[in-house]
């Protein structure tokens, strides 16, 4: 435990996450200037969300690195959703870096959106409203444009009959106590939830588990999935498989400068279905502050691809924080809103298309001796 601070994949309270601390409390490697240039050699140029220091730790990113380099295995994206509500522009770090990472090496990206994990995590939710979510979920993440081909999403409630028996096989490679130990649950948790935390496991290792062949996961996400993703890690450890490559991202601010947007606090979010004059009105409504408090600046490092207008904005927002914080609010709307407007544009046109991109068959044929007529 860290004072000050509480962070679990379901909840981050504090006043601000320290994220130095996090590493060695979860035991991560930092994303230094040699992984940096490892992973520039492999996707040809470095994503800003890295040389900004937004995706700032690891776990074996350098394994799935060299694995591209060298064509060791077959690398795959991997990340998910939980369908807790509609999705907020924090949502997106995980999935643009991913988005980015597809296009420059034509990968396969499974996206994972977990409904089932909100039903059991979230007293106040039922399963239609969570299955509702998951929909709307999976609309903006077919809206943000992908390479249909290769990309899959596994909405878990929907793909149960292939997600279940595979996940049985990793959950009976991991003890109660060995689970408790990694994801902090404790007795009092449903047993629903600790069940979940193996589903999460399952994409991760799926492919080289079903078909014998070297197959490693490349897992964008914030920092705050490190813990369920460990579990991961275990089981490939037990499996003999190979460990997912994982690169960890800080949170984006809430708008009073909350140390995390989040679902669960709405006033904090910016959602990507809020219509463009709210999310003007949010970021001119929001709280100002230093560089490492200031939501707008940390929304342009994020989202502002123009290192140069970012840089010298954050220049102003070092000296002068008021006068910063209005460049910093002006820019964010002129980024921000364009791009919720075309969002919500692709969001109408790819009604009847988000069907395809749903996964209906296993990835791959599911192992034989499951078939009791074979
Ligand atoms: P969820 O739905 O809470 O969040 C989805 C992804 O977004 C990240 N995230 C943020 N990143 C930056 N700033 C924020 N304010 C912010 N809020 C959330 C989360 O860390 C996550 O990466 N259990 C997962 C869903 C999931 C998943 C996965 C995540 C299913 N399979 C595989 C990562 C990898 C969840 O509830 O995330």
């Amino acid at each position: 435990m860290i004072p000050g601070f509480r962070i679990t994949p379901w909840e981050v309270s504090g006043d601000t996450v320290d994220y130095n601390s996090l590493i060695s409390l979860f035991e991560l490697d930092v994303v230094t200037t040699e992984v940096r240039n490892l992973f520039q050699e492999v996707f040809g140029e470095e994503h800003y969300l890295i040389s900004r220091g937004i995706f700032y730790a690891h776990r074996f990113l350098r394994l799935a690195l060299l694995d591209l380099k060298y064509n060791r295995a077959k690398v795959y994206i991997f990340t998910g959703r939980g369908a807790s509500g509609p999705m907020h522009i924090g949502h997106l770090i995980p999935v643009n870096l991913a988005k980015w990472m597809q296009e420059r090496l034509g990968l396969h990206f499974f996206f994972q959106i977990s409904d089932d994990e909100k039903f059991v995590l979230r007293p106040d939710l039922g399963l239609k409203q969570v299955r509702k979510y998951a929909l709307g979920n999976a609309l903006d993440f077919v809206a943000l444009g992908f390479d249909e081909k290769r990309t899959h999403i596994i909405w878990d409630t929907q793909v149960a009959s292939w997600l279940y028996p595979l996940t049985l096989k990793l959950a009976k490679r991991i003890s109660l106590s060995e689970l408790k130990n990694l994801v902090k649950i404790d007795d009092s948790w449903n047993v629903g939830v600790a069940f979940y935390s193996v589903v999460q496991s399952m994409p991760a290792l799926m492919m080289e588990m079903e078909l014998n062949e070297p197959y490693r996961a490349l897992v964008p996400m914030a920092v705050d999935q490190d813990p369920l993703m460990r579990v991961s890690v275990l089981i490939a450890d037990k499996m003999g498989l190979r460990k997912p490559g994982m690169i960890h991202s800080k949170f984006l601010l809430g708008l009073k400068g909350e140390p995390k947007m989040g679902t669960r606090y709405p006033e904090s979010a910016i959602f990507l279905t809020d219509p463009p004059e709210v999310v003007r009105e949010k970021i001119e409504g929001s709280a100002c502050g230093p560089p490492r408090r200031c939501p707008a600046l940390s929304y342009l490092r994020a989202f502002d691809p123009d290192d140069e207008s970012f840089f010298s904005i954050w220049e102003v927002c070092f000296n002068d924080p008021e006068e910063g914080c209005k460049l910093a609010k002006k820019r964010a709307i002129e980024v921000l809103v364009p791009f919720i407007e075309e969002h919500q544009m692709r969001r109408k046109e790819m009604r009847d298309k988000v069907d395809e991109y749903l996964m209906k068959e296993p990835p791959i044929p599911l192992d034989k001796s499951l078939d009791p007529r074979d």
